[in-house]
């Protein structure tokens, strides 16, 4: 511990006395990962001048941002999905895998409900009552070297032509347009919806106020969310995105890239058809947060 006071004016000084204070931090990521931080955020207060008040509405956010999430809404995720964060660590951490072939992955969001129902392969996902141009959705849950992977659990939701997830939606069943599903001996998983429609984040909360400071618009394109468990595999999380949507190059959680843009294909009886090959690496399966129960 240095017996030198601080100088008031020397920012540097302050920066080593918070960094050596992180120097005791025994889980060796953690410190690597605070020490960053620290020095990001003291580059970060000093290029903008960060005066006291305005560290004082940043905090006020923060708190918005916890108070504002709980079981039925999760805020602290959609402000990393907002600024990109998400979509960033999704994408770096799969970037050896994509490389090698695999289906690159895309942010889970905030929707994912734990429980959803399994359905066997060629079920309605959709109720009865669900309007809109049928869906037919088939997939394939391959290694990277493209063998096939049997039993693997796919997840899948998705929002309904309203935009709504079901749990956004009083008129929608419990669990409508959501199905978990096993891959049969040759990998293969199918199942009917209805066509899904783009919608906008939530924005009756500070992420919504932030956006709206920022000038943004709301929405994501239509997509399908998609997550593969199988034994021996990581986890791919995705989504399939309608490249026909009008925010399909403008998604405002970054989230719709590359190879996830697809045409829905008209079946030429009024509805559409979606194929997908879900590829996925070896290591350790653990899935990831889910947000909603
Ligand atoms: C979603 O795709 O469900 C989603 C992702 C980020 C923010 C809001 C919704
Ligand atoms: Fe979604």
């Amino acid at each position: 511990m240095s017996r030198t006071p601080l100088s008031p004016t020397d920012a540097q000084a302050l920066l080593k006395a918070v960094l050596a204070a992180n120097d005791g931090t025994s889980n060796p990521r953690l410190r690597l990962v605070l020490d960053s931080l620290i020095r990001h955020l003291h580059t970060f207060a000093l290029e903008v001048d960060l005066t006291p008040d305005e560290l004082q509405v940043g905090l006020d956010f923060l708190v918005a941002i916890g108070k504002a999430t709980g079981p039925e809404k999760h805020e602290g995720i959609l402000l990393a999905d907002i600024l990109g964060l998400a979509t960033l660590t999704q994408l770096r951490g799969a970037r050896h895998a994509v490389e090698a072939g695999g289906t690159e992955p895309a942010l889970v969001g905030p929707f994912w409900r734990a429980n959803q129902p399994q359905r066997p392969n060629g079920s309605a996902i959709a109720s009865d009552a669900t309007p809109g141009a049928p869906l037919k959705v088939t997939g394939r849950v391959t290694d990277l070297e493209g063998n096939p992977i049997a039993n693997a659990r796919v997840e899948t939701w998705q929002a309904s032509p309203a935009g709504l997830y079901e749990n956004q939606d009083p008129g929608q069943e419990d669990m409508n347009l959501r199905a978990r599903l096993g891959t049969d001996t040759d990998g293969r998983f199918w199942f009917t919806s209805v066509r899904p429609a783009g919608y906008p984040v939530p924005t009756d909360g500070p992420c919504g106020k932030l956006l709206a400071a920022q000038g943004r618009h709301t929405m994501r394109p239509a997509h399908l969310h998609f997550i593969v468990a199988a034994p021996g595999h990581k986890v791919l999380a995705t989504q399939y995105f309608d490249a026909e949507d009008p925010h399909a190059f403008d998604d405002v959680v970054f989230g719709a890239v590359g190879s996830l843009l697809r045409r829905f294909e008209p079946d030429g009886q009024g509805g559409y058809t979606l194929d997908v090959t879900l590829k996925v690496e070896r290591g350790e399966t653990r899935l990831p947060h889910c947000p909603l129960p």
